[in-house]
């Protein structure tokens, strides 16, 4: 059983702030870093290092994006389905601030290049019962959804960044959500507590299991009646960008593994944790030798 990860890959430009730049501010910025990112690259970093076999699909540009796909290649992801384009490779400008808290501005550059020829291509590699991971940074989302439910894969959607393009995805389709409180009251339109949003969706979408990521109050996992809760552990934060991204790859990694969902929900915990004690996206991400 493998996994195919179609999703983003960007460069991260990120900026030292000691707040986030206001509208009409002019802001100077104590450090500049590059790394690679993009919650795509992200998750299929998370995924092999959780110790799957990871296959990234998306594009980068000509010339800009090499470097990305060299890190995918040292954490064993195979890269041989993504595409180069004649345009850029997609960015983030990320302001971090003293708290280790972000804000992203994304350029989608390549990963809004996604032709249905390439899909079809990249599909003919996988089988019934191989995984399928989303993010909403790329484009055709919801023909690779059909593609990959016409061949029986499990999917797994991590529908973040929320936009208005999340309602027109055949959402029916989906074996695992994995989203925070605001994705969840975006699908359900409504707010509420943790757990009334986990039971909406889980209404909403009887079919699917999920996982419901609260920040620092942990996360909860549904499936069919069953909640579990799963704490945070907590450590001093560096950097919150791509925690999440590690979350998703060690939970889908650890039940691919053969983990019940309270190991995987664990070790997900674990290595989310590591991931906010170091700077960066990707190269925040731990080994699972680390947990
Ligand atoms: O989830 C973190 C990621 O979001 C960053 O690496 C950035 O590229 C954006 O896609």
């Amino acid at each position: 059983m493998k996994v195919l990860n179609y999703g983003s890959l960007n460069i991260d430009n990120v900026y030292s702030v000691e707040h986030f730049v206001r509208g009409g501010e002019t802001l100077s910025s104590s450090k500049m870093e590059i790394f690679s990112g993009g919650k795509g690259l992200n998750q299929s970093i998370a995924l092999s290092k959780s110790g799957v076999e990871v296959w990234h699909a998306g594009a980068v540009g000509e010339s800009d994006g090499e470097f990305l796909l060299r890190q995918l290649e040292e954490a064993g992801v195979n890269v041989s389905l993504v595409a180069h384009t004649a345009g850029k490779t997609g960015h983030a400008i990320i302001q971090r601030d003293m708290e280790g808290q972000n804000c992203i501005l994304l350029y989608g550059g390549a990963n809004q290049e996604i032709t249905k020829e390439q899909v079809d291509q990249a599909m003919s590699h996988f089988e019934e019962g191989d995984f399928l991971v989303l993010q909403n940074e790329i484009n055709e989302i919801g023909y690779i959804m059909e593609k990959a439910h016409e061949k029986g894969m499990k999917i797994v959607l991590n529908p973040s960044p929320m936009d208005e393009k999340i309602g027109t995805y055949p959402l029916e389709y989906v074996d695992y959500f994995l989203l925070n409180e605001i994705e969840a009251g975006d699908i359900c339109k409504e707010n509420g507590s943790g757990e009334e949003l986990i039971r909406k969706l889980s209404q909403k979408f009887p079919g699917a299991k999920i996982v419901l990521t609260l920040g620092g109050d942990g996360s909860m996992y549904k499936d069919g009646e069953e909640i579990l809760t799963q704490p945070i552990y907590k450590v001093p934060v560096v950097d919150t960008t791509a925690a999440g991204d590690t979350f998703t790859g060690f939970f889908i990694g650890g039940l691919m593994r053969g983990e019940n969902p309270k190991e995987a929900l664990d070790h997900a915990a674990k290595a989310a944790a590591i991931a906010v004690s170091r700077a960066g996206a990707a190269p925040s991400i731990p080994d699972r030798s680390e947990l």
